[in-house]
């Protein structure tokens, strides 16, 4: 069974529909890419995905693997909380990180959405409070290990480069215990030798369990991690598969990778 059911989704903003009867699935342990133009409408599945946003029409199933007891929801019927709660975790497509806060703040700092006394009684010393905040820095170190952060807890998050600190905000998903992951522009700005490092750390992660569902313009990064590919152009799925099946679609290549892209030596 699938760990996400994208079925008949459609968000309209306005006169703008912003994606339009969208339909795919993603399989447990699956590295899945979602691709497309710029205002394609990648960001809005997210948010639909994460049930920070709801469709106008349509259903997005979830079925969380790694808890075998858990029911199928529809994330379309669901508040963001209890989508994290379910297992649902994502990033940004634009930082969320706190600067002053070390690394491994920061990962608690997201953890907090997960225990019951909240982040206002971490402050507080109640046994539960002081049980939770063991825990949370237990979870919080384990997750940056996870990303590869282990040897930088105890740093200053604005300390880090570019490419740490998308490891980073992996890690802050990661510390919710998340079935399925959602990395929006996870590679976006990021030289070669950091992309590398994100692309290893996804397929760890991918490795361990956990589903990935991801948003990307780095083609070379899509191309080398994903295991199937969505495009997107204006709202509308064009095309779906593998990525060599993708990256020889003439539509794909008309609405978004041009003709350039097959004259190119394949990245990486
Ligand atoms: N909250 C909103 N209100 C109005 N219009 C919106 C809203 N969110 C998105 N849109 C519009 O919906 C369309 C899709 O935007 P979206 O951000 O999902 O694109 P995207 O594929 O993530 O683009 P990018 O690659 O630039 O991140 C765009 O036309 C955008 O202007
Ligand atoms: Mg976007």
């Amino acid at each position: 069974m699938p760990v996400l059911r994208v079925e008949g989704v459609t968000r309209r903003f306005g006169g703008v529909t912003a994606v339009k009867e969208v339909s795919f699935q993603v399989h447990e342990a699956q590295i899945k890419a979602v691709i497309g133009p710029n205002g394609a409408g990648k960001t809005t599945l997210f948010n639909l995905v994460s049930a920070i946003d709801r469709p106008d029409e349509g259903r997005v199933l979830f079925r969380n693997p790694l808890r075998s007891g858990d029911a199928q929801i529809d994330l379309a019927r669901t508040s963001p909380h209890q989508a994290s709660r379910a297992g649902i975790g994502r990033t940004f497509q634009h930082s969320q990180i706190f600067e002053a806060l070390s690394v491994l703040d920061n990962v608690k700092v997201g953890r907090h959405a997960h225990g019951r006394a909240g982040l206002l009684s971490a402050f507080l010393t109640l046994p539960r409070q002081r049980r939770e905040e063991a825990e949370a820095e237990e979870a919080a170190r384990q997750a940056l290990q996870r990303a590869g952060l282990g040897d930088r807890a105890e740093t200053e998050a604005d300390s880090l480069p570019l490419g740490e600190r998308h490891l980073l905000e992996i890690a802050r998903a990661l510390a919710t215990e998340p079935g399925l992951l959602l990395l929006d522009e996870p590679a976006a700005g990021l030289n070669n030798e950091e992309t590398e490092r994100l692309a290893e750390t996804v397929r760890r992660i991918r490795d361990d369990g956990v589903t990935v569902l991801l948003v990307e313009h780095d083609m070379g990064f899509v191309m080398e991690v994903s295991d199937e590919v969505v495009v997107l152009d204006y709202g509308e799925k064009i095309a779906e598969g593998s990525p060599l099946m993708i990256r020889s679609n003439p539509e794909v290549i008309r609405a978004y990778l041009g003709e350039d892209y097959l004259a190119e030596e394949v990245p990486r």
